[in-house]
């Protein structure tokens, strides 16, 4: 059965300062979107993409994505992330009534191997009700107060960084998101509030989220000269 992607690229990308939607910024010569949709169809286990894009740029956002074929469709997202896969969710209930796993992928993240797509899709065909792909945190977290004072060391050893795709079964994604009351900065937490068990798989250090201009000179870097 199928695997439906639904990829967030309704975000301004005000951060990146280029003037236009993070999603159509070109990285050496292509959209980022256009990277992302590719990446997810090209993995080979995914058979449909639901682009959410903003509002004002459907078309546009539209012919981004033509390059990457019939698969994939776009819709209007809205104002916040949640909103906007609230939207590409609706739409793939449409397209793909009998999806047997939907990913979240955010069009930020273009660069993720196929190999971490793939291992998040075979976790849920394997059984589980959500996956996130994980990296180890490097650096020493420290939570402050609203002086930005210092209260708290975070023990690292169980902390992990989450990246996308996101993996659920559609069943606990329309539960999740039927039941949603604040935005959430990623879709597994919607599941965690439900008290479903989020599974983990091994991320990778580039499905790095584009944020600001450094991500994208890396970015660009990584694909001049892949890396292992
Ligand atoms: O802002 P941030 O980088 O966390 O956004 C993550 C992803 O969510 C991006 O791919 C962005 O385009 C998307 N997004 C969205 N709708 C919004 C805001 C962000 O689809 N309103």
């Amino acid at each position: 059965m199928d695997v439906v992607a639904l990829v967030p690229a309704a975000g301004r990308g005000e951060r990146l300062g280029y003037g236009m939607p993070k999603a159509l910024v070109p990285v050496l010569g292509e959209p980022l979107l256009l990277r992302a949709v590719r990446g997810l169809i090209g993995s080979g286990c995914v058979h449909h993409a639901i682009v959410a894009a903003p509002p004002d740029a459907v078309e546009e956002v539209r012919a981004a994505v033509a390059p990457a074929g019939g698969a994939v469709h776009v819709v209007p997202g809205g104002s916040q992330r949640t909103e906007s896969v609230r939207c590409a969710l609706a739409e793939s209930a449409r397209v793909v009534p009998d999806a047997a796993v939907v990913l979240v992928h955010d069009a930020a993240r273009a660069f993720t191997p196929a190999s971490v797509i793939r291992e998040v899709v075979c976790a849920v065909r394997d059984g589980a009700d959500a996956v996130v792909p994980v990296l180890p945190v490097a650096d020493t977290i420290k939570q402050v107060d609203a002086d930005d004072r210092v209260t708290v060391t975070v023990d690292r050893a169980r902390l992990r960084s989450v990246q996308t795709p996101q993996g659920f079964t559609p069943e606990v994604l329309h539960e999740a998101y039927a039941a949603v009351g604040d935005a959430a900065t990623d879709d597994a937490g919607l599941v965690e509030r439900l008290g479903r068990t989020v599974a983990t798989v091994s991320g990778h250090p580039q499905a790095l989220k584009i944020t600001t201009a450094f991500d994208l000179a890396i970015a660009e870097a990584v694909l001049a000269e892949p890396f292992p």
